[in-house]
C-alpha cells in the first residue's frame, strides 16, 4: 500500500464519513446491494411529510434500526479514526452523516453528527429532547413526558437542514487534508464538502468500496473496505 502523504500535528485534518464505515460493524448502508433504500422508499420513512402522514410507520422503521445499532460495535476503521483525533487533537475535525453513534463509541470526542442521532429523539411540540433509552419504545408513537406531544427521532430527514453547517463551512476553508470515507457522494450538502475543501487548497483523500460520485475531486483514492485500509493508512500517515 502506498500513500504520498505524511501528516504533521500542526496541520489540520477534516474527515467526512458515511454509512460505509459502519458496514463492517454489521449495519446496512443505504445504496449498496441490499442497502436500506432497496427495501424502503425514502419518501415513506425519511421525510417530514412521511412522519405527518404515518408516524407509526416511520417509528417502526427507526425502532428496527435502533435495535440493530444497539448490537453494533465500532470496527477497526472507527478505531483508526480515533487514533487520528489523538494525533491531531485540536486540529482534528470529524463530521459524520451516520446516525449510529459508533464514532462516539470508538472514543472520538469531537464528532459533528450532521444528520442527527438515532440515540436521541425530540418532541414535535415542545422540542424537549430525550435519549432513546429513556423513552417507552413499546408505544407505537412514543409520547412526550412533558406535554404529550408526539416524539420523533432526531434524524435530519430529506428536505430538512443538516446540523452544524456554519461550523462545517468555516472548518472546510482552513483544512490541509480532507479525508472522505464510506460515502457514495450523492447526498447534498455533504457531497459538496469535498469540492469546497479542494477549492480552498486541501489535499483530498478517499477510501471507499466503489468510486464515489464525486471521485473527480479526490487526489488519492484507496479502493476497498475501510476496516482493512484505514488502520494501515493511518500508521503510514502518522508514523
Ligand atoms: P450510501 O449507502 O449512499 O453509500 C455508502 C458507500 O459506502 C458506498 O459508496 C459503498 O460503496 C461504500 N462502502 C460500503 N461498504 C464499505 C466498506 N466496508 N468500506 C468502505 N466503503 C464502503 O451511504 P451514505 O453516503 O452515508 O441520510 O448516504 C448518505 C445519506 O443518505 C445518509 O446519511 C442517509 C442516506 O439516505 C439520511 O437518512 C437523512
Amino acid at each position: 500500500m502506498k500513500t504520498k502523504f505524511k501528516f504533521k500535528k500542526n496541520e489540520r485534518l477534516f474527515i467526512l464519513t458515511g454509512a460505509g464505515i459502519s458496514a463492517e460493524s454489521g449495519l446496512r448502508t443505504f445504496r449498496d446491494n441490499n442497502g436500506l433504500w432497496e427495501n424502503y422508499r425514502v419518501e415513506q420513512v425519511a421525510t417530514p411529510q412521511a412522519f405527518k402522514r404515518d408516524p407509526g410507520m416511520v417509528w417502526r422503521f427507526y425502532k428496527e434500526r435502533y435495535s440493530q445499532l444497539k448490537k453494533a460495535k465500532p470496527n477497526a476503521g472507527h478505531f483508526a479514526i480515533k487514533k487520528l483525533e489523538d494525533f491531531f487533537q485540536k486540529n482534528f475535525f470529524l463530521v459524520t452523516q451516520n446516525v449510529d453513534g459508533l464514532h462516539l463509541a470508538a472514543g472520538n470526542e469531537k464528532v459533528l453528527e450532521m444528520h442527527g442521532s438515532l440515540h436521541k429523539c425530540f418532541c414535535t411540540r415542545c422540542k424537549t429532547r430525550y435519549k432513546f433509552e429513556d423513552i417507552d419504545l413499546s408505544q407505537d408513537i412514543p409520547g412526550c413526558l412533558n406535554c404529550e406531544g408526539q416524539l420523533r427521532p432526531d434524524i435530519v430527514w430529506f428536505g430538512e437542514m443538516p446540523y452544524f453547517l456554519d461550523e462545517i463551512n468555516k472548518i472546510l476553508s482552513k483544512t490541509d487534508y480532507f479525508l472522505v470515507v464510506g460515502t457514495s457522494g450523492v447526498v447534498y450538502p455533504a457531497a459538496q464538502f469535498l469540492y469546497i475543501a479542494k477549492s480552498y487548497g486541501a489535499h483530498t483523500i478517499g477510501i471507499n468500496l466503489e468510486e464515489p460520485d464525486n471521485m473527480q475531486f479526490i487526489d488519492e483514492f484507496h479502493k476497498g473496505k475501510s476496516g482493512d485500509l484505514l488502520p494501515k493508512l493511518v500508521s503510514l500517515w502518522i508514523s
